[in-house]
């Protein structure tokens, strides 16, 4: 097992780093690395695999499908529904589509993918629905900010909600101000997509940084790992979020098992404080 763990609402232990899939199943030639990819991870204790409906047009759940053949049991799956399908009618043929393409019986947990003008009582009605028939073990939520947050739990079930997936990397922290400390307080994980700052200039930017180039150094590992140490990193006496990078090159897969090995002194993330500081006030939810 995996060294930095957190256990989830259900009671289920996770390792702290899990694997992304957007942007797998769009292109046939990929899929058998892509697969393989999935599986390594898993065979290194990788047991989180995040994706959705929407990756790849149900692409990716096939690709998740695929790496699952034979070893369901050993991940934990979590899926997510279109908010243009979250109403109580749509969620179930939405959820029997991507079940289909996972070929599992059941997805651990099935996140509605941002907010949607479907009134929450319904979509948590579609949740409770498919709970109830087996075909999910739990729901949550994405790209909520923390006043949705704190509407959604106002809602009969709305505390049954196990998660809020958003982005959160070090160049985005804007969650550490009011999200996070809401979750915390409910003991709910928090889940950081693009913990590796997906791509672009801000992803350069991070790397090259010299904060992160010299805690890098210090450790012997790779910008890249301390990031991911850093968004897994105990706060406020709790480790309560869940990074999950997407990896297909081997070699990545093999650095963020690593990474969950990685522990960073209180010197370490004064220094990347200082060079990527925390929020001072409340700042809109960061989506990319
Ligand atoms: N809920 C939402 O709205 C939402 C939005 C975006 C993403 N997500 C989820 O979050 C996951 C992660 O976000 P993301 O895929 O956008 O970005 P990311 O994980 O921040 O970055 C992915 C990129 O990092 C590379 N990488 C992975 N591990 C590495 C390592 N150890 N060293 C160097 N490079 C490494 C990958 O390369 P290779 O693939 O070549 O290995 C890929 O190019 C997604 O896949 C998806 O499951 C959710």
């Amino acid at each position: 097992m995996a060294s930095i763990t957190l256990q989830w609402p259900d009671g289920t232990v996770l390792p702290a780093i899990g694997q992304g899939t957007w942007k797998m199943g769009e292109d046939p030639s990929q899929r058998k690395a892509e697969i393989a990819a999935l599986q390594h991870g898993l065979d290194r204790g990788l047991t989180l695999i995040d994706t959705a409906e929407m990756y790849g047009e149900g692409g990716a759940e096939e690709v998740v499908g695929a790496a699952l053949e034979g070893r369901r049991d050993e991940a934990f799956i979590v899926s997510k529904v279109y908010p243009h399908n979250a109403s109580r009618k749509e969620m179930i043929k939405a959820c029997d589509r991507s079940l289909r393409r996972l070929n599992i019986d059941a997805i651990d947990c099935y996140l509605l993918h941002w907010g949607s003008s479907t009134p929450i009582d319904e979509i948590i009605e579609g949740f409770m629905h498919l709970q109830q028939a087996g075909k999910i073990k739990g729901y949550g939520v994405s790209n909520l900010d923390d006043r949705e947050m704190e509407a959604w739990w106002q809602h009969d079930n709305g505390a049954l909600c196990q998660t809020d997936q958003v982005l959160y990397h070090l160049g985005s922290r804007g969650v550490e101000y009011r999200l996070l400390p809401l979750l915390r307080e409910r003991r709910l994980p928090m889940m950081a997509y693009c913990p590796l700052a997906q791509g672009g200039r801000l992803r350069q930017h991070l790397m090259s940084s010299p904060a992160v180039v010299d805690v890098a150094q210090r450790h012997g590992v790779t910008p890249q790992q301390i990031l991911l140490a850093w968004v897994i990193r105990e706060q406020h006496g709790q480790r309560s979020v869940i990074a999950i990078p997407k990896a297909v090159h081997p070699d990545h897969i093999d650095d963020n098992v690593a990474a969950l090995d990685i522990t960073l002194p209180p010197e370490d993330t004064a220094l990347l404080d200082q060079a990527w500081p925390a929020p001072a006030r409340r700042q809109p939810l960061d989506v990319e």
